[in-house]
């Protein structure tokens, strides 16, 4: 029993509290989630990042992994990780799962129920809620394929959580924009308490 607490003593953190992962994709938003991290773990959950290939061109798992005090979860064939905590027990020790900042990419994927990295397949796995944070140039929010996306993931049961207005990073003003970190964390407050 104290080899095995040993070795996924990492994993199961806090006793209190719930474990929310956090999918992190590569949207120019994506340098917010180091707050929210901050924010989740100042509040006593145990936070698992897991990053898509091009989230780390936007933010490093060196950063994340310091604020949640958990490695992140970068590769669905990764040996080392693979054997200390699968992508199933992932998905199972999810309370919830926010994926945010949620590309038009990973909503394309996700509506469509592919499972071709670590984050897609742990989405595809869990059984606990799943809240989708969209953020992205608003020509690419408004696009007829997002919105029918968007459309089909709260078919499927998930939850979205509206981009909102304001002035975009691409230069343009309009409907796209991450909520605010305090924000997100109050909408995973709300759904963790009812849950
Ligand atoms: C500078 C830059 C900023 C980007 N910002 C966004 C964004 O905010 N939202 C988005 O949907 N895609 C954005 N993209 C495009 C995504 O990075 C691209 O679609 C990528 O394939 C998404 O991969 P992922 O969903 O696996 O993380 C951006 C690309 C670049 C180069």
């Amino acid at each position: 029993m104290e080899v095995l607490a040993e070795t996924v003593g990492w994993w199961y953190g806090p006793v209190m509290g719930s474990t929310v992962v956090l999918g992190i994709c590569g949207g120019i938003a994506a340098y917010k989630c180091a707050d929210l991290v901050r924010l989740l773990v100042k509040e006593g959950h145990a936070v698992h990042v897991i990053c898509t290939k091009e989230a780390e061109q936007f933010v490093t798992p060196l950063t994340l992994q310091t604020l949640s005090g958990n490695p992140v979860h970068r590769d669905l064939f990764d040996l080392t990780q693979e054997q200390q905590i699968s992508h199933i027990a992932l998905a199972d020790r999810a309370s919830c799962t926010l994926v945010a900042p949620a590309t038009a990419n990973i909503l394309a994927k996700a509506a469509h129920g592919f499972c071709d990295d670590l984050l897609t397949t742990v989405i595809c796995a869990t059984t606990a809620p799943v809240l989708f944070a969209p953020s992205m140039n608003v020509h690419m929010w408004e696009n007829k394929a997002t919105q029918a996306n968007v459309a089909r993931l709260k078919e499927l049961g998930h939850r979205i959580i509206p981009p909102v207005v304001g002035e975009l990073a691409c230069g343009y003003e309009g409907m796209g924009r991450l909520p605010e970190p305090a924000q997100l964390l109050e909408t995973i407050r709300s759904l963790l308490k009812k849950s």
